[in-house]
């Protein structure tokens, strides 16, 4: 499993960069740029080198950590993906592409793609000191266009990026990025039910193109759940401490909920039940919502099912799971 933190050497080119820059500035940006994405914006507001610095102070943890937690979930049911070429579509600051580099040892080209001129040049420079990532291709432009001339990649990731565009562009967007993947497209928005909405909407869509489900759902039909509910996962990450100063936060970490499905050319092998919250734990039993091949479940382990009752007092949200008994 890849950890959710940043890796150090990340961290160390994130800290190298904040030397020079007003903490107390960076702050004001970040509040800025979170209130613009609050409000339903995108990362339009973000044109100088201090905007870029604060988005990728403020939001990188987070988004590291969701794009980390969704390659964990997918590795543990395709253990044997070894992704050569990545492209990472809306890549900003390189955030997907950290984070695939620190999963896959196998990647070996990385395409990255956007429209935003300060995110790249700070990505550019946050790589420049990275022996896996110094060699990237960092394209600028928009997104359909740039990818319509890309070649296809084992490993296609579009993180926090779709929410940043209209709903006839996803459909398009969506379609091109599934051309344009070899093996397997990833697909993370942060988890409301507006993100969840549009992950559950091109995986329809995509699903209608002869794509299969490898995460988080067990199966490819229609998700069983019902509005007020909808399918989302949590990180906890670390808070550094120019992080904390960055976001005004007091906590040493913060929790990011974030949605993601992970789309293959070919069927997986497994189809574990996925836990759909965190379970509850007494001493009389474990219960736990599970999302199954058949539909959602709540089960109820009673501690008298010794063995069965040790294993699902371990169960955490966002795990796969056999529910077999
Ligand atoms: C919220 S940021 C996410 C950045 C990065 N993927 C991450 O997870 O941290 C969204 C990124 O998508 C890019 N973007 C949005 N619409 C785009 C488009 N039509 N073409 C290219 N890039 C786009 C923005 O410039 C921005 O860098």
């Amino acid at each position: 499993m890849t950890s959710p933190d940043l890796p150090a050497e990340l961290k160390a080119a994130l800290d190298g960069k904040l030397r020079g820059f007003s903490r107390s500035d960076a702050a004001g940006r970040a509040a800025t740029i979170s209130k613009t994405y609050r409000d339903g914006g995108g990362s339009g507001g973000i044109r100088s080198e201090a905007d870029a610095l604060a988005y990728a102070l403020a939001r990188m943890p987070a988004t590291y950590a969701a794009v980390t937690a969704s390659l964990n979930a997918l590795c543990e049911i395709a253990p044997a993906f070894a992704p050569k070429s990545l492209l990472d579509i809306g890549a900003g600051p390189g955030t997907a592409s950290w984070a695939a580099a620190e999963t896959f040892s196998s990647l070996q080209d990385f395409t990255l793609l956007d429209a935003n001129d300060a995110l790249r040049k700070l990505a550019l420079d946050l790589a420049g000191d990275s022996f896996r990532l110094r060699d990237v291709a960092y394209e600028r432009g928009e997104a359909r266009s740039l990818l319509s001339k890309a070649e296809a990649a084992d490993l296609v990731i579009a993180s926090y990026m779709i929410g940043e565009i209209n709903e006839s562009e996803q459909a398009a967007l969506g379609a091109l990025m599934w051309e344009k993947t070899r093996d397997t497209l990833l697909v993370v928005e942060p988890g409301t039910p507006a993100g969840y909405g549009r992950i559950i909407a091109l995986r329809e869509r995509l699903i209608a193109a002869g794509a299969h489900v490898a995460a988080p759902c067990p199966h490819d039909g229609k998700c069983p759940l019902q509005s007020p509910d909808w399918c989302h996962f949590t990180q906890r990450l670390q808070r550094s401490r120019a992080h904390k100063q960055v976001k005004g936060a007091e906590l040493p970490f913060e929790d990011e909920k974030f949605a993601y499905v992970a789309l293959t050319r070919e069927p997986v092998a497994a189809r574990a039940s996925r836990v759909l919250a965190q379970p509850t734990v007494t001493k009389v039993e474990v219960t736990a919502r599970l999302c199954t091949p058949t539909g959602v479940k709540l089960t109820r382990t009673p501690r008298r099912a010794k063995a069965d009752y040790a294993v699902a007092r371990r169960w955490r949200w966002g795990d796969a799971v056999s529910d077999e008994r």
